[in-house]
C-alpha cells in the first residue's frame, strides 16, 4: 500500500519506491506537513516537529495557552494567509465583507485506486493499477470555504501529484486572489534550487542557487510558460550531484503564469510552494462554484538528479503524453524555414522536398507563410485559408506532390493569433486581448486572440479542420510567438478579467484537445518562437516541442542539456541546420550538428540541395545511424556524463532499458593544444557484462567503464564529435 492512514493519530504517510511523506492533523486540527525524503520504516514522525515559544510569532486562539504551537513556524500542508503563517503562502482568499484570512482545519479524507482526474486540465494519468489517490479535505474554521487536496501516488517511479480544489461553500461570492496548488515545508535549511532560465533563442540555461533567508522565487506573467523561466525546478541538498544527495523535482503541469517560491524561514527551515502567479489572477467564485488548480508533479531521487531525470523522463512517456507517436518510430522530417522563410512557391518547397528525400528525410514540413496575405511577419495570422498565389494547387495539392515522393506531409499553424492586417482582424477586432480606450502592446506586429472566448476557438477549430479535411497532413506544428499583455475579455464582467490568463490557458487546452482528439493519426509539435512554451502541459497533448530558435549545435548542447532535467528526450525538437549558423555565425561540421540533433527528434532545417555530395552522403549515414539506434535514444534511458555549462567536453549517454545497448555522444566544445587525456565515466550498464565498443574486439568490463571510464581519444578541431556504440557480448 503506497497510502497508509493511522485515524486515531490522524496521520498520513504515501511511501512511494525510496520516499516517504507524512502530514499529520495537529491537535488544534491544523494539518501538518511532517516530512518528506528517504524512505523511512513506518512510524509516527511528528517528533520532529518541535515548537517553543518565539516573539512574534502568535498562535491561533485556541491555542493561547500554548505558546510554543504557531502556523508561523510549524511546517504547513497547505498554507494559508491571513491567520499568522507569513511565509510564503498558498491561498488568499477575500470574503465578502473584505476579509483576507482563511484557517484550515481537518475534516476528512477519502483514497482511492487510479489517480484522480482535474476537469480541462492536462495532468498524469495512470490505469487503476498503477497508482493511488489520497483526498484530504479541509474547511476553514469561521467559513464554508473548503479546500480538497489531491495526492496522486506512482509508487513506482517516486512521483507524488498534488493539485487542490477550493470550494465556495458559503452563501456570499468570494475572490480567490492566490491559489497555488502545493506547499512543502522542509525542516532543513542547506539547501539549492536549480531553475531553468534564460530568454528567446536561448532556452532553460541550469541555475544553481542556495536557498537562504529570504524568497527565491521564479516564475512567468507572461501568459505562457515562456523562454525565460521553466515551470521546472529542482530543490536538493547543497552538495548534491548527478549521482549523489536527496532531490526533489517539482515540475508544474501548466502552460500559462507560475510561481515557484522557496524561502529559508527564521528557524532555518525551508519552504517551497508552487502554482498559478498570483500577480494579475483573481477568481471569483460564487457559492457552490469552485477553482482547480492545476498540477505539480513531485519526483524524489535520494541518488541525485540523474534519477529526478530518468524517473521523469519515464514518467511522461509514459503518464503524460498520450500521442501514439511516444511508442511509434517518428519519421525523420525537414522544415523549410531556415531555408525560405516566407519566400517560396509550391515549385520551390516541392524542389527541396525532393532534396530531403535524397538523403533519406521521411517527412517534409511547410512552415510560415501558406496562408492568407503572408509574405512577412506584418500581416495574415488568423486567415487560416491557402495563400493560392504561392501554392496554386492549394495545401492538398502540395500535399499530394510531396506524398508522391514517397514523404509524408505536414504544415505550420500559429492558432492562437491575429494580425492586424488580416481578414480575421478586418472582420472581429473584438476577438483579440485588448483593453478599451488603450492601443496594445504588440509584438511581431500580432495581437493574441482571446482563446477563453468559445466563437473563437469554434473559428479556430472550424478553419484548421477545413486544411486538414481537405489536404493529407501527417504532422502540425502548432506555433505562439509572443506573450499575453493588455489581458481583457470582453465576454467577462470587470469583477472576472483576473481570470482571464487562466481561462485564455483553459482554452488553448480546449481547443488542442479537440484537434488532438479528433485527428489522432497527426503528429503533433508544440512550439513557442522555440521553446518558449516547453512544459508539461503541452506534453499532455503533444509528444513533442521544437526546442529552441537557436539551432546552433554548440548552443543547442547547454539548451538540451537543461531540458533534460525533466523533458524526454523524445520530445526535445532538434534540426541540423546550415553553417555559418544563422543565430550565431558559428560554423561547425555536420557530423557535430548531426550529433547533437540526434539527441532529440532529430530533422533538418535547410535546404539540402546547397550541400555537395560528399555532405549529402554524410547526411544519409547520419539519418541510418539515427533510425538505427531510435530505440536506444528514444525509450532509453538518458545520463548527463559533463556539464556543459562548465566543462570543456559534452558528453551524455543513452543505453536501453536492460543495458545491451548504449550510444554516447561526446563533443569538443574548447580544444586544446597538446590537451591531456581526457576520460569518461559511463553510466547504466550491467557492471559485470562485457562490452564492445564500435564493434570492436576489445572486452570492456561494464563496472570498469562506469568506475574507470572509457578512453576518449584527443579531439582536433572546431567543435569536435565523437560517437560511440557500445554493445553488451557477454554477461558476467
Ligand atoms: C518561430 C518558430 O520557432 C520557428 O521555427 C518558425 O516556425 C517561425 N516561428 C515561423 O514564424
Amino acid at each position: 500500500m503506497a497510502i497508509i492512514v493511522d485515524e486515531n493519530k490522524q496521520l498520513f504517510t504515501i511511501h512511494t519506491k525510496t520516499s516517504t511523506y507524512q502530514m499529520k492533523v495537529s491537535e488544534y486540527g491544523h494539518l501538518l506537513h511532517i516530512y518528506y525524503g528517504n524512505k523511512l520504516e513506518h512510524m509516527d514522525l511528528s517528533y520532529l516537529v518541535r515548537g517553543v515559544n518565539r516573539g512574534f510569532s502568535g498562535t491561533p486562539y485556541e491555542a493561547k495557552e500554548d505558546r510554543p504551537y504557531s502556523l508561523d513556524t510549524y511546517p504547513q500542508e497547505y498554507s494559508t494567509y491571513g491567520v499568522g503563517d507569513y511565509r510564503s503562502t498558498c491561498l488568499s482568499v477575500e470574503h465578502e465583507d473584505g476579509s483576507q484570512a482563511l484557517e484550515l482545519i481537518y475534516e476528512s479524507y477519502q483514497i482511492y485506486d487510479g489517480k484522480y482526474k482535474l476537469e480541462g486540465l492536462p495532468a498524469v494519468w495512470a490505469k487503476e493499477t498503477e497508482a493511488q489517490t489520497l483526498e484530504i479535505t479541509l474547511k476553514d474554521k469561521a467559513t464554508g470555504v473548503k479546500v480538497l487536496l489531491y495526492y496522486g501516488v506512482l509508487e513506482y517511479l517516486d512521483v507524488i501529484t498534488r493539485a487542490c480544489k477550493i470550494y465556495n461553500g458559503t452563501s456570499t461570492p468570494i475572490y480567490l486572489n492566490k491559489a497555488l496548488s502545493c506547499c512543502v515545508d522542509f525542516l532543513q535549511n542547506k539547501m539549492d534550487l536549480l531553475s531553468f532560465h534564460g530568454r528567446h533563442a536561448m532556452e532553460r540555461v541550469m541555475q544553481r542557487k542556495e536557498i537562504e533567508h529570504g524568497k527565491l522565487s521564479i516564475g512567468s506573467i507572461r501568459g505562457t510558460s515562456s523562454h525565460q523561466q521553466n515551470p521546472f525546478v529542482i530543490l536538493c541538498d547543497n552538495n548534491a550531484g548527478e549521482t549523489y544527495g536527496n532531490c526533489y523535482g517539482a515540475s508544474f503541469v501548466y502552460s500559462g503564469n507560475f510561481l515557484a517560491e522557496a524561502e529559508v524561514d527564521q528557524i532555518n527551515h525551508t519552504r517551497f510552494v508552487m502554482g498559478i502567479h498570483p500577480e494579475g489572477f483573481r477568481y471569483y467564485l460564487e457559492p457552490q462554484e469552485e477553482f482547480v488548480t492545476p498540477e505539480v508533479v513531485f519526483v524524489y531521487s535520494n541518488s541525485g538528479l540523474e534519477q529526478i531525470s530518468l524517473k521523469y523522463h519515464d514518467l511522461y512517456r509514459n503518464h503524460l503524453i498520450r500521442s501514439k507517436f511516444v511508442h511509434e518510430r517518428k519519421p525523420v522530417l525537414l522544415n523549410n524555414w531556415e531555408a525560405t522563410e516566407f519566400h517560396f512557391t509550391e515549385e520551390k518547397l516541392v524542389e527541396i522536398a525532393k532534396g530531403g528525400k535524397e538523403i533519406g528525410v521521411e517527412l517534409f514540413v511547410m512552415d510560415d507563410g501558406w496562408f492568407g496575405k503572408r509574405d512577412s511577419d506584418t500581416s495574415g495570422l488568423g486567415d487560416w485559408f491557402c495563400n493560392m498565389e504561392k501554392l496554386p494547387s492549394g495545401v492538398e495539392g502540395l500535399a499530394e506532390k510531396i506524398h508522391g515522393l514517397g514523404m509524408k506531409f505536414g504544415i505550420w499553424i500559429e492558432p492562437e493569433m491575429i494580425s492586424e492586417d488580416s481578414n480575421l482582424y478586418r472582420n472581429h477586432p473584438e476577438w483579440c486581448l485588448k483593453i478599451p480606450n488603450r492601443t496594445p502592446n504588440v509584438e511581431r506586429y500580432q495581437l493574441v486572440l482571446d482563446m477563453s472566448r468559445p466563437d473563437v476557438r469554434e473559428y479556430l477549430y472550424d478553419s484548421i479542420s477545413q486544411i486538414l479535411e481537405i489536404a493529407k497532413v501527417d504532422y502540425v506544428k502548432w506555433d505562439m510567438n509572443r506573450n499575453l499583455s493588455d489581458v481583457w475579455s470582453q465576454l467577462l464582467p470587470a469583477n472576472r478579467q483576473g481570470e482571464a490568463s487562466h481561462r485564455y490557458v483553459l482554452g488553448v487546452y480546449e481547443l488542442m484537445e479537440r484537434l488532438i482528439t479528433n485527428y489522432p493519426n497527426i503528429l503533433w509539435e508544440g512550439c513557442s518562437g522555440g521553446g518558449g512554451r516547453f512544459d508539461a502541459g503541452i506534453l499532455y497533448y503533444m509528444p513533442q516541442i521544437w526546442c529552441s530558435d537557436d539551432t546552433d549545435a554548440i548552443e543547442r548542447i547547454s539548451i538540451q542539456y537543461g531540458t533534460s532535467f525533466a523533458y524526454p528526450i523524445s520530445s526535445i525538437g532538434s534540426h541540423v541546420s546550415v553553417v555559418p549558423n544563422q543565430q550565431t555565425g558559428r560554423t561547425t561540421t555536420l557530423d557535430t550538428r548531426a550529433t547533437v540533433a540526434m539527441s532529440g527528434t532529430f530533422g533538418y532545417e535547410m535546404d539540402i540541395r546547397t550541400l555537395s555530395e560528399e555532405e549529402k552522403e554524410r547526411c544519409r549515414q547520419h539519418i541510418e545511424q539515427f533510425k538505427m539506434h531510435y530505440n536506444v535514444i528514444q525509450y532509453g534511458d538518458y545520463y548527463r556524463l559533463t556539464n556543459p555549462l562548465t566543462e570543456e567536453i559534452a558528453a551524455w549517454q543513452f543505453v536501453d532499458k536492460e543495458g545491451k545497448e548504449s550510444f554516447v555522444s561526446v563533443v569538443g566544445l574548447h580544444v586544446r593544444a597538446n590537451a591531456p587525456f581526457n576520460r569518461i565515466l559511463l553510466r547504466g550498464l550491467n557492471p559485470t557484462s562485457y562490452y564492445t565498443i564500435d564493434n570492436g574486439e576489445e572486452l570492456y568490463l561494464g563496472d570498469c567503464l562506469m568506475k574507470a571510464g572509457m578512453n576518449l581519444p584527443i579531439l582536433m578541431g572546431d567543435y569536435p564529435s565523437k560517437n560511440f556504440y557500445l554493445k553488451e557480448v557477454r554477461k558476467g
